[in-house]
């Protein structure tokens, strides 16, 4: 198997989308954890649910919207009283995610082997084009594709047809990385060759599917491609 570009999640994966949790716990104290975790997964639970059942009309927002709309859900389910101030800090905290403190030095390397990089996510382009500047992966990325002209997000094929079509490339020769367990196997049922960066050391999916690869840090990309011999002068 020969691996020829990379394509990554983006939150979750290159971004910590659990930063925000030090933001909210300083606005609802002995909440902030809480807060991010039920926004996080209300957040994901409605992609699945505006993709598969909405009415057309419906069917799909942009995940900002989407966040935007998990996030009040998340607050009212823990009684918080969510003031359009604090929204907007939270909001806007997201928008300037941190990335994982390893993920620009393995960015750089790929980069530096010639690895044909780039993101594939559920983000929409404008909130997609903040955070990879923000976090100063713009020059590193070659791809940012966002689901958005599919209007359906993963795990719909559809959404991850974007990669393969954009990269021009048949999918088992793509590694998709992501440190979503539902985005691996989502992306290995679609035909990827997938390697589930595991940071919390999550147990694996149940579904009698496994990702190609599992590791525990971005860094394990860097095993898929190798450095290429040095040149003698
Ligand atoms: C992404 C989210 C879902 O696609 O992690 O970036």
């Amino acid at each position: 198997m020969r691996l020829k570009a990379v394509l990554f999640d983006a939150y979750g994966t290159l971004f910590d989308v659990h930063s925000v949790a030090l933001l909210a716990e300083q606005l609802f104290p002995a909440h902030g954890e809480r807060l991010s975790q039920l926004w996080r997964d209300k957040q994901i639970e409605y992609t699945r649910l505006v993709t598969m059942s909405a009415p057309a009309g419906q069917r799909y927002r942009p995940f900002w919207d989407i966040t935007r709309s998990a996030l009040r859900y998340a607050a009212a389910r823990l009684n918080l009283s969510l003031q359009p101030a604090d929204e907007e800090r939270l909001m806007n905290q997201y928008r300037h995610l941190s990335a994982f403190a390893e993920n620009h030095a393995v960015l750089a390397e790929l980069n530096k082997r010639g690895v044909v990089a780039g993101i594939l996510s559920n983000g929409d382009p404008g909130m997609l084009a903040v955070a990879v500047k923000s976090a100063g992966f713009a020059p590193l990325l070659q791809h940012v594709i966002s689901v958005h002209p599919a209007r359906r997000f993963k795990t719909d094929p559809a959404a991850y047809a974007l990669g393969t079509a954009a990269l021009a490339l048949p999918a088992r020769d793509v590694l998709f990385v992501s440190s979503n367990a539902w985005d691996a196997i989502g992306a290995t049922w679609f035909g990827y060759t997938t390697l589930w960066v595991n940071r919390l050391g999550a147990p694996p999916e149940q579904l009698g599917t496994e990702p190609s690869f599992t590791g525990r840090s971005l860094r394990d990309v860097l095993t898929h491609f190798p450095a290429p011999p040095e040149r003698l002068p």
